[in-house]
């Protein structure tokens, strides 16, 4: 249960989302941003950093504008920012002619855009653009291994039995897809992955693994990787959020308790591992020096740790509600920019551990910062 404090500064955050969205949505209509240049963002859509197909228009970021302009629809009913999500979600359909862009991120790019119009809307259109990226995300399914491959090959490496735990985040488009389409194909796919997940992925002591490379003939896991995180057997802590609101989000789908009892446990590691401070860093297990955080992971974390609160009983629900809020209050009276100087909320997200550069916005971190805070609202709208 929220306190009177707690509902005053609540009040407060979404008063200062509404406002900074209303400018921001205006001038970032035409674009899909990922993060911000001198405090404008960019656009994804137009601009493509590196020349390779999936890092231009096919980013995998590139449903989340999408996504807080149906979050913001949903909380103010004003038109616009239903237009705005809709040409974003338009730009998108580029990505499966080119087609080689696209890897198992389908799910984070059309959930909360083509799912969600879908849903809000009944647009026909949606539907099959969303039916469409399930049956790439289904068709990457390695029966040998019961695992969904993440990425195409990288450059000089076969990645063909590579699984990573961001995937759980994709799934939930193979849950829709079922209870859309009553062919259960799609869920059995996606049951089978979460399976794999909680048996390959997850520690005894709650942290996950970034990335496991399985045989893709025979699948029997060859060797772990730190992916994102600081090395391997380390514990990237976007990485432990991805698992935590993910297996959630296979419990919501499906009612399997064992989803939800990991997606506790995965919570109880990541409570016991916030600092003091509540500021996230990229991984709990670096070094103590150079000073890497990324408030990515505290949005993600909140997200999961109240749809956990949700479903358990009341002296639980407060020790997983509580530990959201907490995350929730440093992110916006220490980590956020509420001016006009910046288009971004957060201004400390990370890519990676080894990235060249940390600290600034992206987009995703703003996204589920926003969703965090209307969830805790209670009249979010689920696109997951
Ligand atoms: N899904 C990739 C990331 O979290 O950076």
């Amino acid at each position: 249960m929220l306190n009177e404090t707690d509902k005053v500064w609540l009040h407060g955050v979404i008063a200062k989302i509404s406002n900074k969205m209303e400018w921001v949505s205006e001038k970032t209509k035409d674009k899909i941003p990922y993060t911000t240049i001198n405090g404008t963002y960019d656009d994804r859509s137009a601009d493509n950093p590196t020349g390779d197909a999936a890092d231009g228009l096919c980013w995998w970021t590139n449903g989340f504008w999408g996504g807080m302009m149906w979050l913001m629809y949903h909380e103010t009913g004003n038109e616009k920012y239903k237009e705005i999500a809709q040409i974003s979600e338009g730009k998108l359909d580029q990505c499966f002619q080119d087609y080689y862009g696209l890897h198992h991120d389908v799910g984070f790019m059309w959930l909360p855009t083509s799912v969600a119009n879908y849903r809000v809307t009944g647009n026909p259109e949606s539907r099959k653009r969303a039916m469409h990226a399930a049956n790439l995300l289904a068709g990457r399914f390695n029966l040998a291994g019961g695992f969904i491959r993440a990425w195409n090959d990288l450059e000089g490496q076969d990645t063909r039995g590579w699984a990573i735990i961001d995937c759980m985040f994709n799934i939930p488009l193979l849950y829709w897809a079922s209870e859309e389409t009553g062919d259960p194909r799609f869920k059995q796919i996606a049951m089978k992955h979460a399976d794999t997940t909680m048996s390959a992925f997850v520690r005894a002591d709650g942290s996950v693994n970034h990335i496991v490379e399985f045989d893709p003939f025979n699948g029997v896991v060859v060797k772990t990787y730190g992916g994102q995180g600081y090395e391997e057997g380390s514990s990237w802590t976007r990485g432990q959020t991805w698992a935590l609101y993910g297996f959630m989000m296979s419990y919501i789908h499906t009612g399997k308790e064992e989803y939800l009892q990991t997606a506790k446990r995965i919570a109880h590691y990541f409570i016991a591992n916030i600092p003091d401070s509540g500021v996230i860093p990229v991984d709990f297990r670096q070094p103590a020096e150079p000073r890497r955080e990324d408030d990515t992971a505290a949005a993600i974390a909140a997200c999961g740790l109240i749809e956990i609160a949700k479903r358990v009983g009341p002296y639980e629900k407060d020790f997983f509600l509580n530990a959201a809020i907490k995350l929730l209050r440093t992110l916006d009276e220490s980590r956020s920019d509420w001016t006009e100087s910046t288009d971004a909320i957060l201004q400390n997200g990370t890519g990676a551990y080894h990235s060249k550069t940390h600290h600034h916005a992206i987009i995703y971190g703003d996204y589920y910062f926003i969703e965090a805070i209307f969830k805790l609202k209670g009249n979010d709208l689920y696109l997951w």
